[in-house]
């Protein structure tokens, strides 16, 4: 399969030309025995947003998860989303388009009509308390426009052609450069922040948190300054971010 797409990536890369979701495909493979391969499909049909959303996949976007097993206490697997949000929107901006990250990892394109949608990702994992056992990060980013729900947008909105070969290509080896530097997913991921310096309200499922987005900390908390002090809320407690 990696010859089908014909892709030099730092992983293995299994190619569909449809499936139900490539996250469904990746997480099967832990049994296999495999590690660092990237399951990409042209279409799903039964594609999974956060929060038992559904995600839009129509032929000819990007649908890709990515399954590793990193050497990390559970508690850290956040800073892999990041780390893949901050490979997205650089090979994003790469190809022409003003991609920006809303905490914790959707990729908007800023416009006059609002911020659209352009990506989002879903990770999902496994593990002991102690230690990762797979991690499978499932990147989902809008090419076409047709098709899309309200409030989204896709790459070629923004910019004339996309190769979605070289798109993964480029992705896979940021990301792979990344994911062992926390550092740098950290100080990009601020680079490429539309949320910081925002006043927000964030939903977690037992509070609601009002205050100025002020950083973003390691593995992937926010800071909101409250009235009552700063607020560190953890990527996976967040239901909904909103402007207040
Ligand atoms: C979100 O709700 O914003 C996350 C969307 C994640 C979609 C991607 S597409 C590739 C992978 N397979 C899935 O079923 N979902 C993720």
């Amino acid at each position: 399969p990696a010859i089908e797409f014909g892709l030099d990536a730092p992983f293995t890369v299994e190619y569909h030309d449809s499936l139900p979701s490539t996250n469904a495909r990746a997480r099967e493979l832990p049994t296999e025995g495999a590690t660092d391969v990237a399951v990409v499909a042209d279409e799903q049909t039964g594609g999974r947003g956060r929060l038992d959303r559904g995600w839009v996949s129509p032929p000819g976007g990007i649908w890709l998860s990515v399954l590793c097993r990193p050497d990390l206490p559970p508690a850290h697997a956040p800073i892999l989303t990041l780390a893949a949000a901050v490979a997205a929107t650089e090979t994003a901006r790469e190809a022409g388009v003003d991609a920006r990250i809303k905490w914790p990892n959707d990729l908007l394109v800023p416009g006059t009509d609002g911020d659209q949608k352009l990506a989002g990702i879903l990770t999902e994992m496994e593990g002991e308390a102690d230690r990762v056992s797979w991690v499978v990060i499932g990147i989902g980013i809008n090419v076409g426009v047709e098709d899309l729900p309200a409030g989204a947008t896709g790459l070629l909105a923004h910019t004339e052609s996309v190769d979605r070969r070289r798109f993964v290509q480029r992705l896979l080896e940021r990301f792979d450069a990344l994911r062992t530097d926390p550092e740098r997913v950290i100080g990009a991921w601020r680079e490429h922040a539309l949320t910081i310096g925002q006043r927000v309200r964030v939903e977690t499922p037992t509070d609601e948190i009002v205050g100025e987005a002020v950083d973003v900390e390691f593995p992937g908390s926010l800071v909101v300054e409250t009235d009552d002090g700063p607020i560190r809320v953890h990527a996976g407690d967040c239901e909904h971010l909103r402007p207040a």
